[in-house]
């Protein structure tokens, strides 16, 4: 008999940050129709797993993860959803260790990165043999965001945003993120909108004629940053600020520190810088630091967990 101890394997998903995001309307499932363009950024969750009898799941990492206790999380709904679908009841153990580093609530597709990197490293754990297409159906399940977070690099939602294509982006960027210490509800950010829609605050978006995902592709084709920040856009950006104005302010320290653009990432609250380079985005974070904002700087694209 081999008695030595199985291994532990490691997977790793990336945040996202939305380079565009056209919301229409709002369908009969409560859900609104999207073109949202989603680049993956080098700031990664890791996830361990390891041989259990037991199921059992812990989180730790530079961001706060006080919070995310239960036995609930996209991390056990994801586990779940692998056992129901490869057949294997009951649902066997595993101890699945998460490393954060994406802000939680944040806009960037944190849990929903986890969700992704869980549903590969059950389906290796357990020899449950579902391919690709199985796993992005059961991302699809778990969340809008979730079938990005598996995929990665640059890809263009449409539908809920689950329906992926991918988008050619050559070039390399430079962002600064800005979490914020309030996370911001994704479904009071889209109803949000839907308010300041209804009462005229906000335009609408018709999504057979809006040109600016367009105008989007385009401008990365360029790889050229200061072609891309003026075709950078968000329709939640507005909603996410009137729920917390803060985030105003902080656009405009960036800006007025010299970043090429300045936006929220998704439903928020993260706001995201984009940079020239790497030497302009330190000047950045300097100008931000002077007004006691913390940043981050990452780069993108990244790769997804597949
Ligand atoms: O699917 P996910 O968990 O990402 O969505 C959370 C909530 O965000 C939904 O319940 C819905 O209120 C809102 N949402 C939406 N339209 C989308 C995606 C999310 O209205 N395309």
């Amino acid at each position: 008999m081999n008695n030595l101890p199985v291994p532990a394997l490691s997977f790793r998903a990336p945040g996202k940050i939305n380079l565009g995001l056209a919301v229409g309307d709002l369908d009969v499932t409560g859900y609104h129709s999207l073109r949202n363009l989603f680049q993956a950024v080098e700031l990664f969750e890791d996830i361990e797993i390891h041989a259990a009898g037991q199921f059992d799941v812990s989180f730790a990492g530079p961001v706060d993860t006080s919070g995310l206790t239960g036995t609930n999380t996209l991390v056990h709904r994801a586990a779940h959803l692998v056992a129901a679908a490869a057949g294997l009841d009951p649902m066997p153990g595993a101890r699945i260790e998460v490393l954060k580093r994406v802000p939680i609530a944040g806009g960037m597709g944190g849990g929903s990165a986890d969700a992704a990197a869980t549903l590969v490293a059950c389906n290796e754990l357990w020899s449950a043999g579902l391919n690709h297409e199985q796993l992005h159906a059961l991302a699809a399940q778990l969340g809008a965001d979730v079938p990005f977070a598996l995929h990665g690099g640059t890809q263009l939602g449409t539908g809920r945003g689950d329906q992926l294509v991918d988008v050619l982006s050559p070039g390399r960027y430079t962002w600064l993120l800005v979490p914020s210490a309030i996370g911001l509800s994704t479904p009071a950010v889209y109803a949000e909108l839907d308010r300041m829609r209804e009462c005229g605050e906000a335009p609408s978006t018709d999504l057979e004629t809006d040109a600016r995902t367009d105008e989007l592709l385009v401008a990365l084709r360029s790889k050229d940053p200061r072609a891309l920040a003026p075709a950078l856009f968000n329709d939640l950006d507005a909603a996410a600020c009137s729920l917390l104005p803060a985030l105003e302010t902080t656009r405009q320290v960036g800006l007025n520190a010299g970043a090429l653009a300045g936006f929220v990432s998704g439903s928020g609250p993260t706001v995201v810088f984009l940079a020239r380079d790497n030497e302009h985005g330190l000047d950045v974070q300097l100008g931000l630091r002077e007004q006691h904002i913390d940043s981050v700087m990452v780069h993108s694209p990244a790769r997804g967990v597949l």
